[in-house]
C-alpha cells in the first residue's frame, strides 16, 4: 500500500475522453444535467465501471453507484465520487475529476489485487451544478433527505421542461431507492476552483469546512411601454430597477469582505425587444459566507436593499429564497485521513475551506465526510479555460486512494489492507 500509486496516464486519458462528450470549441465542456450529452457521459461511465468489475446500480433520481465488494460485504461501504454534469460554459475537471479519480482508485486496487474489508462505492451524483435545474446538488440532496424526490421532479428548466420528464427521457430513473442507506464515510476529490493552492504552491488541500449559501429567485415587474413616446419620468422600467439591484448585490458582497461572495448570474428580460421598455426582469442571487450569522446579515441586507430600490421606482418585487445550506465543518477523522494520505505521499498540504458547493456538503449532514482539493490553473473554474496538470489529478487520486482504503480498513486496533492471494 505504501508504494501504491494510481496510473496517472490512464486517469488523464479517461478525463480527456469524458471531456470529449459535450466538448466546446474553446476547449471546455457543456454537458447540462439530463440532456442527451449527460446520458452519453453516464453510459460511458457505466461501461468503464463494468469493465472494472464493479456492480452498477442507479437510484430513482439517477444517481449512479458502482460497488467493489469487500471481504466483509455486510459492512457499510466507504463511498466516494462527484458529478459529471457541467455548467453551460464549464471545464473538463469540475466534477469529472472526482468521479474518474474514483474510478482510477478502483482500477488501481484491481491491478494490484488489493482487497478491502469494507465494500467501496463510487458515486456519480445527478445535477450537482444547479444550472439547468435549480437548486444544485439535487441528486445528493434527495439521497440525503434534504429534498423530497417529488420536489426535485417538479423543478423546471427555462424552457419549462421538468426534471422528472427529462430524467425519464434519458432513461436514468433507476430502480434503487433514492434514499440514504448505511454508508460508513464519504470522500470527494475536487479541483479547488479558487487560487489559494496554486498561489501558495501547495499540492493538496484538506478541506475542513464548506461555506454557507443562500440562493434566490427574484422577479421585478414594471410596465411594458413604447421606447419612443413614453417620457422618461413616467416610466416603470423593470430592467433599470434590476440593474440597480445587481449593483446592490455586489455592494453586499463588498460590505462583507473578505469571505463573502454575492453574485447575480442569470437574468431574463421581458419582452427583450430593443424598442420596448422592459416590463419584467427575472434574475437570480447567490450569497455565500463561511459564517452563518454574516450570511444571515447578508440576507437581511438583500431584502432591505431590493425593497428600497423597488418601492420608489414603482416596481413590484417578488423575492423567493430557494436554497439554503449553512456552513459546516467536515468530519475530523475523515479530514485526518486526507492529511495522513498527503503526508504519506510526501505532498505539500494545507487546510482549506470550500467556497463552492459540493455533493459532499449534503453527504456531510448524514455520513462522516471529507474533501480533497487540488490546485487549478489561475484558480479559474466554471469557465471553458479551466485546467489542471496531470500531476495534480494523480496527486489527488493518490490521496483519495489512501483515504478510502484506510477508512475501509478502520477498526479498533486496525489492520492494513491485504493483497489478494493469486
Ligand atoms: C457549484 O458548482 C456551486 O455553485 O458552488
Ligand atoms: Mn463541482
Ligand atoms: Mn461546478
Amino acid at each position: 500500500m505504501q508504494n501504491l500509486r494510481v496510473n496517472a496516464e490512464r486517469l488523464w486519458r479517461s478525463l480527456m475522453e469524458m471531456a470529449g462528450i459535450g466538448a466546446t470549441a474553446k476547449g471546455g465542456v457543456c454537458r447540462l444535467t439530463l440532456t442527451d450529452l449527460d446520458r452519453a457521459s453516464r453510459d460511458l461511465f457505466i461501461k468503464w465501471c463494468r469493465e472494472a468489475g464493479l456492480a452498477v446500480s442507479v437510484d430513482g433520481i439517477g444517481n449512479i453507484f458502482a460497488r467493489r465488494q469487500g471481504t466483509d460485504p455486510g459492512r457499510p461501504p466507504v463511498a466516494f465520487g462527484s458529478h459529471l454534469d457541467t455548467q453551460p460554459t464549464g471545464g473538463k475537471f469540475d466534477g469529472a475529476l472526482g468521479v474518474l479519480a474514483g474510478l482510477e482508485v478502483m482500477r488501481t486496487l484491481n491491478d494490484h489485487g488489493v482487497e478491502t474489508e469494507r465494500p467501496l462505492e463510487l458515486v456519480s451524483w445527478t445535477n450537482e451544478e444547479g444550472s439547468r435545474f435549480a437548486p444544485p446538488m439535487l441528486g445528493s440532496g434527495v439521497f440525503c433527505g434534504v429534498f423530497k424526490i417529488e420536489e426535485a421532479f417538479a423543478r423546471r428548466d427555462v424552457d419549462g421542461k421538468s426534471f422528472g420528464e427529462e430524467l425519464r427521457r434519458i432513461g436514468y430513473e433507476g430502480q434503487a431507492p433514492a434514499r440514504l442507506r448505511p454508508i460508513d464515510a464519504y470522500f470527494e476529490l475536487h479541483i479547488e476552483q479558487g487560487p489559494v493552492l496554486e498561489d501558495e504552491g501547495i499540492a493538496i488541500g484538506a478541506v475542513t469546512v464548506a461555506n454557507g449559501q443562500r440562493w434566490y429567485d427574484a422577479s421585478v415587474t414594471g410596465l411594458e411601454a413604447h421606447a419612443g413616446p413614453t417620457p422618461m419620468r413616467r416610466r416603470r422600467d423593470a430592467l433599470l430597477g434590476a440593474s440597480r439591484m445587481v449593483e446592490a448585490v455586489n455592494r453586499i458582497g463588498l460590505d462583507h469582505e473578505p469571505a463573502a461572495c454575492a453574485t447575480v448570474g442569470f437574468m431574463r428580460v421581458m419582452p427583450n425587444s430593443r424598442n420596448v421598455i422592459p416590463g419584467r426582469v427575472d434574475f437570480t442571487v447567490d450569497l455565500r459566507h463561511p459564517d452563518d450569522s454574516r450570511l444571515l446579515a447578508m440576507d437581511a441586507a438583500l431584502r432591505r436593499a431590493l425593497k428600497e430600490i423597488a418601492g420608489p421606482a414603482g416596481l413590484a418585487l417578488d423575492l423567493k429564497e430557494l436554497f439554503y445550506v449553512p456552513p459546516a465543518p467536515f468530519d475530523a477523522e475523515c479530514v485526518a485521513l486526507v492529511r495522513a494520505g498527503a503526508r504519506e505521499l510526501g505532498l505539500s498540504q494545507r487546510d482549506i475551506g470550500s467556497a463552492a458547493g459540493h455533493d459532499a456538503v449534503y453527504m456531510n449532514k448524514v455520513v462522516p465526510t471529507a474533501m480533497i482539493f487540488v490546485p487549478c490553473e489561475g484558480g479559474i473554474s466554471h469557465n471553458e479555460a479551466e485546467n489542471i496538470s496531470s500531476e495534480a489529478a494523480a496527486n489527488g487520486a493518490d490521496v483519495l486512494l489512501r483515504a478510502v482504503v484506510a477508512r475501509a480498513e478502520r477498526r479498533a486496533g486496525g489492520r492494513g489492507p491485504r493483497a489478494a492471494r493469486h
